[in-house]
């Protein structure tokens, strides 16, 4: 690329050019300090507020204003089946069958459910793999489960850094390894796993494959089902824009649909032509609502719906095109001053990133982010010095990406 391709003017030319711009404008901004809108990096943390989701939930506040408990019949969208308004647009963007699909609890709580049915050790075959670096809320959950079933996390839990890595010790010791849990893309170094390579890597072992898509729904064009993972959970407020600590989902692999796999159970759960019977003995729903616990919390469904609605919208093909040019314009802008003293831990394939790059500044410490938002620019730090800016093509643009660019050069210097 040339010296023009790294001007504000063609920063300027592909924001101007770029079919999907108009989606930021669904969206709220947070203000610099000088109060014009800031550069916000930040949506593998927090995704911004769809300007919808307040009408979506005034909907439902209204609803339960006027008819109360009738609601659940007779609201405009009414409340008993709510959670399946979200199951078809939630499995078109992460690539599943509706019946694979859930919307429910939060990411960890998931996770449990879906070991619970999906780690069942043996003394032969006990052990968990994770990816070198997990999110510590995974490596939390894992080690509690291994130590429920009266297994060492000591002997039981191990790491590797890739697919290749995965390979050769399923070929060493794959007959012991229970289940593989790793994430679609590290919440650390951005690296995506190829879920597909990974579960047939699993399966070829015996071993039970799940996902964690903390950092991967919303953000790549997932193919869920077509990997053959057994299950997979995600959290709406990252790519997803639900907001802060918003529901989330969990996928269980239509082949399971039927199985009668041990489970933690609830009421919601229940096979629902029975369920108000209110009999003493559990029924599974078939499929991936099989494993919901409780009657669901609607004002956080309806503000997933606003944000599902406008993926449903732009499409995910689409947005991930542009990220995937979105994160090579910032790769290349950064790269043309990395005699800075800094480095891109993110892998420079496409396919093996979304839109997150990991930046590793030696030297530099959590203050560097304070003088970035002092500037407008808000991305966010991980420990030891990993800075972490990912452009969301829904609401960032190409310009956006220039001025981080420009404003981190002058803080590294
Ligand atoms: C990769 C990953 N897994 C799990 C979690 C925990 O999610 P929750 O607090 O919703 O359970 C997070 C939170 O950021 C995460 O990034």
């Amino acid at each position: 690329m040339s010296d023009y391709q790294a001007s504000y003017e063609y920063a300027h030319s592909l924001t101007a050019a770029d079919p999907l711009a108009g989606f930021r404008d669904r969206f709220y901004i947070p203000k610099a300090p000088d109060g014009s809108d800031c550069v916000y990096l930040c949506g593998h943390s927090l995704g911004l507020q769809p300007k919808t989701v307040r009408s979506y939930l005034e909907e439902e506040l209204e609803d339960w204003a006027r008819l109360g408990v009738e609601a659940h019949f007779r609201a405009r969208h009414p409340w008993m089946p709510y959670h399946r308004l979200l199951t078809e647009p939630a499995a078109r963007l992460l690539g599943a069958l509706p019946i694979e699909v859930v919307v429910m609890n939060s990411l960890t709580v998931n996770l449990h459910l879906m070991m619970v049915s999906f780690y069942r050790p043996t003394r032969e075959r006990h052990k968990i793999v994770i990816e070198e670096n997990a999110f510590p809320s995974d490596q939390y959950a894992v080690k509690s489960q291994i130590q429920c079933h009266g297994f060492d996390p000591g002997e039981s839990l191990l790491t590797v850094a890739g697919e290749d890595e995965l390979e050769s010790l399923l070929g060493r010791e794959g007959a012991s390894v229970a289940l593989i849990l790793l994430a679609g893309v590290n919440y650390s170094t951005g690296r995506a796993f190829d879920l597909t390579r990974v579960t047939n890597a699993g399966h070829a072992h015996g071993c039970r494959v799940g996902f964690d898509l903390a950092h991967a729904a919303g953000n790549l064009h997932l193919k869920l089902h077509d990997s053959g993972a057994d299950f997979a959970v995600w959290c709406s407020y990252k790519y997803l824009n639900a907001g802060p600590g918003n529901i989330a989902g969990c996928f269980v692999h239509e082949r399971h649909a039927r199985a009668q796999l041990p489970r933690f159970a609830g009421w919601w759960g229940h096979d629902q032509e029975t369920r108000f019977r209110m009999g003493p003995d559990f029924h599974a729903m078939p499929g991936a609502e099989g494993w919901q616990l409780s009657n669901p919390a609607v004002l956080p469904l309806a503000a997933l719906r606003a944000s599902l609605d406008i993926f449903d919208e732009a499409g995910i093909e689409r947005l991930r095109a542009k990220s995937v040019r979105l994160t090579a314009y910032l790769e290349f802008l950064l790269l043309r001053q990395a005699d800075l003293g800094f480095s891109i831990v993110t892998p420079a394939d496409p396919e093996r990133r979304g839109a997150q790059l990991s930046i590793r500044v030696p030297g530099k410490t959590r203050d560097i982010c304070e003088r970035l938002a002092a500037q407008g620019i808000l991305c966010d730090w991980r420990e030891p010095d990993i800075l972490r800016v990912a452009p969301a093509p829904l609401y960032n643009s190409f310009l956006d990406v220039y001025l981080f660019a420009e404003r981190f050069a002058g803080l590294v210097v």
